[in-house]
């Protein structure tokens, strides 16, 4: 199995482009089969998630080419079988996104029941309340959920909780039911806003995403659309915070500073100057000292979740004691134990960790548990004395492009071998 080396203390500095978000691009992949017209995606980024998303609407009947600009082609118009199978699901949970427009377009989807990850247990019951409330029939049988509706009619829906995901499933599946859905108690996230703009190019009419309520008009059918995927602000976090821990300088492009105004401000904190324009953020450390910050997640526009690990990293070197507290996801602490290994002080209880800063980490063999879990580790190895190991890279395969090349081109000492 593959592994990352890096051998740590190098200064980053310089610039890289960020990469399209992987979770914008998961749900309008989904989308796409609610029309039979011909979807173009430009700013597709080359992650294994998307290929698996590719490969379960693929399986389903849809074929995807790529033209010569690098534009994928989804052609829909010739689906024949409406199940997500199991093999599909359990690599990537994201796939559960295909319920809402499969049961919206065909009347008809069978989805393998995503189950727990190493984050937490993520069930999918507001997703399926919420289906029902649309007028769908669920049945849960061996494993798998199974949505049945002729035409989906509008509702006045309260999300169970707060879900992006489970928002973006609701939204799509009522583009095409028949009358008005409001939905509130929704995620507010970029990605959200982004798979609505996506929607309502096709012809949906979906007011108020971003909002604390979403207005859909159903219509009778979608038309297809060309669509250019937004920036990615996790990538663009995940590299801030490795010019900031390795007291470097960088400029990201591509990628504006309001998706990620609340990371911005905990940089900032932490001693990080940063200048942005509409395209382009810029950071450079103004000291060698970084200062802890108190982090709590929350749904947007509270911090990422998906930006907990990262910034753990940062607290582990800080000049002090911080405290982060995990409020989206019950088991999102995976990366603690290897971060330890690599001698950091962190304690964690609950959804509570206590973080004494160290003066420096070491160099360790350790192993990633998800996604973010891999970037947090990636990041502690830039900083650590001596030579890290990091296994079980096909996770951070999943979502972050070519990722030892942008660190390379940083001035990172980082490379893939294959044991
Ligand atoms: N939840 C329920 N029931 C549901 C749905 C969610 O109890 O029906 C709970 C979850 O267990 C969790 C909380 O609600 O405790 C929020 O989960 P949410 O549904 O918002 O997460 P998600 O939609 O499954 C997306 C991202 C995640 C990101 C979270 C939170 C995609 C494809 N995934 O997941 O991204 O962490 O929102 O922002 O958009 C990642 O990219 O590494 C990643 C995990």
């Amino acid at each position: 199995m593959e592994k990352l080396l890096i051998r740590g203390g190098k200064t980053l500095t310089g610039e890289i482009n960020c990469s399209g978000a992987k979770n914008a691009a998961l749900p309008v992949i989904a989308a796409s089969l609610l029309t039979d017209d011909d979807v173009v995606l430009q700013n597709l980024p080359h992650l294994q998630d998307i290929t698996t998303m590719f490969e379960l609407i693929n399986s389903m009947g849809a074929e995807i080419s790529l033209d010569e600009n690098m534009f994928f082609k989804i052609k829909t118009s010739n689906i024949k079988s409406f199940e997500a199978r199991y093999e599909l699901v359990k690599t990537m949970r994201a796939s559960i996104l295909v319920l809402g427009s499969m049961t919206a377009k065909f009347g008809k989807a069978k989805i393998a029941l995503p189950g727990g990850c190493a984050i937490g247990t993520r069930p999918v019951n507001y997703h399926l309340d919420a289906l029902k409330k649309l007028g769908a029939d669920i049945s849960l049988t061996n494993g798998y959920i199974e949505a049945k509706a002729k035409r989906l009619k509008g509702a006045d829906i309260k999300l169970g909780g707060i879900t992006v995901t489970g928002t973006e499933n609701i939204m799509m599946a009522a583009t095409l039911a028949e009358g008005i859905t409001t939905l509130t108690n929704v995620a507010k996230e970029p990605e959200v806003v982004d798979l609505a703009n996506f929607l309502n190019g096709m012809g949906a009419k979906i007011y108020g995403a971003g909002t604390d309520s979403i207005r859909i008009e159903g219509v009778a059918s979608l038309k297809g659309c060309q669509y250019e995927i937004p920036p990615d602000r996790i990538e663009a976090g995940t590299y801030l915070i490795a010019a900031a821990l390795t007291n470097g300088s960088i400029k990201i492009n591509k990628i504006g500073p309001d998706r990620l105004t609340t990371v911005i401000q905990k940089l900032e904190e932490c001693g990080a100057e940063i200048k942005s324009s509409n395209n382009s953020i810029d950071l450079k450390m103004t000291n060698e000292i970084i200062s802890p910050v108190n982090i709590t997640t929350g749904p947007f526009p509270g911090f990422p979740t998906d930006m907990q690990a990262q910034f753990t990293v940062l607290n582990a070197i800080a000049s002090g004691k911080s405290f982060v507290n995990e409020e989206v996801f019950e088991n999102r602490f995976m990366h603690v134990q290897e971060l330890n290994r690599m001698g950091a002080d962190i304690l964690t209880n609950g959804s509570a960790a206590t973080i004494n800063g160290v003066k420096h980490l070491q160099g360790a063999q350790v192993m990633a548990t998800d996604l973010r879990a891999s970037a947090c580790l990636i990041l502690a190895g830039l900083v650590a004395k001596g030579e890290t190991k990091v296994d079980r890279i096909y996770h951070i395969d999943r979502g972050y492009e070519r990722i030892e090349e942008k660190l390379s081109n940083l001035g990172a000492d980082i490379q893939r071998i294959p044991n």
